[in-house]
């Protein structure tokens, strides 16, 4: 049975991550820590509040002491660690929120996770595992090449380089005092309760709103996509059989230009309206509702600053080694994902319209 620490479990992978540790693991003990920022949300988490072997706590990573009582009072032998700052546009507009949670905060947890485990006796088992991201080797060519566990890191905006940061601090606690880390560096993830800044649920919503849809440049960007099931499948066969002080590549082999994966989602959604009178009553604004094309919103915009051309991860080091397979295709992966939004409009109406940080801060008496 394992006891862990999941920071950052109320973002969108974390609460994802959450949900499945929870099913597959239905004895562990699990621990989230999350500040809540806009990207995180206690109601990701409705479905395993009550249970008694889970217990959420608001705070900081940054928080040292805070860390350190958690990982004592809690007796921790895992830690999966999640919280970030993650959107590379935030990133160029602010990067001092990247430099301290990515990289001061992700020392935080090592050095408490130091402490307790590699300082006192009694703490062999244990792993510290950090969740990271393809970003951090920079960009590819529009070639076959492929991102490896030994391709040079070479991150290019704030928030890659960042996660880059925070890797290497990683592998310089396994390298010099022992702590039994492992680093997941996984490429672009979808699914449900992702925040509708990022491309796919940015979208969908934008659709439904009949708002414009912005594609960045020429839209010819491409980004390799992973279900986020799946990636949470990849994190637990690392943790359980991953060798400690190494890396995996988790991804799906699954290559997108912008455009392309817009144009699909309009498709889809279209289709949709199509054959259900339903969706036009419950959002009459979106063109399909009033017999036009999702793709008319189709607007191309001012590129972003260094925008990495294009990210391919080659996972054959998790699947050879660990037995790691994706199990949801695209295809099923972004149905699944649209009928998400639009099964639970209320949960992406409150974090966008602001409703929902008010919310937090009655429930948690936020300053
Ligand atoms: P997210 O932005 O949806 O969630 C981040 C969570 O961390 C939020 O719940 C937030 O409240 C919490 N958090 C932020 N600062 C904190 C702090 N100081 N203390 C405690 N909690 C804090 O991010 P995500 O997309 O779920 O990504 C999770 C992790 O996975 C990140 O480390 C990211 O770099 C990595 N990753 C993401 C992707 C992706 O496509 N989203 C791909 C590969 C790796
Ligand atoms: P994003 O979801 O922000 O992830 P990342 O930058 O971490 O890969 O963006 C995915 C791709 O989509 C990226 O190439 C930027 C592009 N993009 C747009 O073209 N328009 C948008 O409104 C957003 C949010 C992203």
């Amino acid at each position: 049975m394992r006891r862990l620490l999941i920071t950052g479990g109320a973002g969108f992978i974390g609460s994802n991550f959450v949900h499945y540790w929870l099913k597959n693991h239905p004895d562990d003990h699990v621990v989230v820590l999350d500040i809540l920022t806009y990207a995180g949300n206690p109601e990701n988490l409705n479905h395993v509040k009550k249970l008694s072997n889970f217990h959420f706590i608001h705070g900081d990573i940054c928080d040292h002491s805070l860390v350190e009582d958690i990982m004592n009072r809690e007796d921790i032998d895992t830690i999966v660690h999640f919280a970030a700052e993650s959107h590379v546009d935030r990133s160029i507009l602010g990067p001092d929120a990247f430099i301290r949670t990515n990289i001061m905060g992700t020392h935080s947890l090592l050095k408490a996770a130091k402490k307790l485990w590699v300082d006192t006796p009694g703490h062999e088992n244990h792993c510290f595992l950090h969740v990271s991201t393809d970003e951090v080797f920079g960009s590819l060519n529009d070639d076959a090449s492929l991102f490896s566990e030994t391709t040079p890191y070479a991150p290019s905006s704030p928030y890659s380089a960042s996660k880059a940061s925070s890797d290497h601090l990683v592998n310089a606690y396994n390298h010099t005092y022992g702590l039994k880390t492992v680093i997941s560096n996984c490429s672009n993830n979808y699914g449900p309760y992702q925040f509708p800044e990022k491309l796919i649920p940015l979208m969908i919503v934008n659709i439904l709103h009949n708002k414009p849809l912005p594609i960045y440049g020429d839209g010819k960007n491409v980004r390799d996509w992973l279900y986020v099931e799946d990636h949470c499948q990849g994190i637990e066969l690392v943790i359980k059989n991953g060798v400690r002080g190494k890396s995996y590549n988790i991804g799906g082999n699954n290559e997108w230009k912008n455009i392309d994966i817009v144009k699909l989602i309009c498709k889809i959604l279209n289709n949709m309206f199509l054959n259900d009178q339903g969706l036009k009553k419950r959002f009459p604004d979106a063109p399909p509702a009033r017999g036009g094309k999702s793709e008319s919103l189709i607007t191309f915009v001012k590129d972003r600053p260094g925008h990495d051309l294009r990210y391919a991860i080659d996972a054959g080091k998790i699947m050879s080694q660990l037995g790691y397979k994706p199990k949801e295709s695209f295809e099923t992966g972004i149905r699944k994902t649209i009928e998400w939004y639009l099964d639970n409009e209320a949960w992406w109406q409150a974090v966008m319209d602001g409703s929902y940080q008010k919310w937090i801060d009655r429930q948690y008496d936020c300053k």
